[in-house]
């Protein structure tokens, strides 16, 4: 299900930037989380002068879902900026002790000070990032149980606590919602496409079709593989190759018309739910 609808009004954005600030002096590292599908357009424009500094991880989270190469390639990327991320799935939590080596990496001086003053003091990270993008999964994940249950909206006044990740971390259980880049309309598309935008927002049947001519662009095997469809089939005007997804689906409205509406469903719900492909959908 898509996240709650947040609407990014100034307002908000400078509550977030005070709720960050008075967070950030409480924490010495930020897991900074990604969608791995649409990694640039999941970004917070802002995060690093969010950041005021403080280290942090990039986490490439839903790295299930998305495709493996530009997953790499994105890691790459920001190794070669210099940033320490990670690809991860807070889903089935596989690795996630190569999170807290991270952490450790990231913060061995301080480790190494403390160690030093014969202090013992866990790493203290708080996670962030866009509606949707499975801050809450990754706390709970790291946590070894169900334990987020900060209200994971801006303005929602909550107590805030801490929860024990394991041996030498704990996180703060307050998540912080960024807002994402709307400054275009590829980015709008692609973040409506994977949830973080509300379908309410923007139309459902847009999203859909916008996702439809990146599929046909980037991954034509797959989604001729998963619709039955003819090679040739994507050759023609994309509205067509829709319309014939529709068809082989047998969406049809009792006049023999392709019910578009459910169409765009199944589009949506089949690419969020992984079964096309592992699917990067950013230029990366
Ligand atoms: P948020 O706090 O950042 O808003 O995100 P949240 O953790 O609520 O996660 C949003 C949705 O993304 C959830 O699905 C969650 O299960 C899914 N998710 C989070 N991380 C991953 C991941 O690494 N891989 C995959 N495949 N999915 C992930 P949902 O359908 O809203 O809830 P549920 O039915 O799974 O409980």
């Amino acid at each position: 299900m898509p996240g709650p609808v947040i609407q990014w009004f100034p307002g908000h954005m400078a509550q977030t930037r005070r709720l960050m600030r008075e967070s950030l002096s409480q924490v010495d590292l930020v897991f900074e989380l990604l969608d791995a599908r649409v990694p640039v357009s999941s970004r917070n424009p802002e995060i690093a002068s969010l950041l005021a500094g403080k280290p942090s991880l990039v986490l490439l989270n839903k790295a299930d879902l998305a495709d493996p190469e530009k997953s790499d390639r994105f890691l790459s990327r920001l190794s070669a900026n210099g940033e320490k991320a990670l690809l991860f799935d807070s889903k089935s939590g596989k690795g996630a002790e190569k999170i807290r080596e991270a952490a450790g990496e990231i913060m061995a001086a301080k480790l190494e000070q403390n160690r030093r003053k014969g202090v013992n003091k866990p790493l203290r990270a708080m996670v962030v990032g866009i509606p949707n993008v499975g801050k809450s999964t990754l706390i709970n994940c790291l946590a070894g149980e169900k334990k987020a249950k900060a209200e994971n909206r801006p303005g929602v006044t909550v107590q805030k606590q801490w929860v024990r990740a394991g041996k030498g971390l704990e996180l703060l259980d307050m998540p912080g919602v960024l807002w994402p880049k709307f400054d275009d309309e590829t980015t709008a598309l692609h973040l409506a496409a994977t949830g973080a935008i509300k379908d309410s927002i923007l139309q459902a049947d847009e999203i859909a079709f916008a996702l439809l001519r990146d599929l046909i662009r980037l991954y034509p095997a797959a989604l001729c593989a998963r619709y039955g469809l003819m090679p040739e089939t994507l050759e023609s005007d994309p509205y067509e190759v829709y319309l014939a997804i529709g068809k082989r689906r047998g969406l049809l409205k009792s006049g023999g018309d392709v019910n578009e509406e459910r169409l765009a469903s199944l589009l949506l719900d089949e690419f969020r739910g992984g079964v096309i492909d592992r699917i990067t959908l950013d230029e990366v």
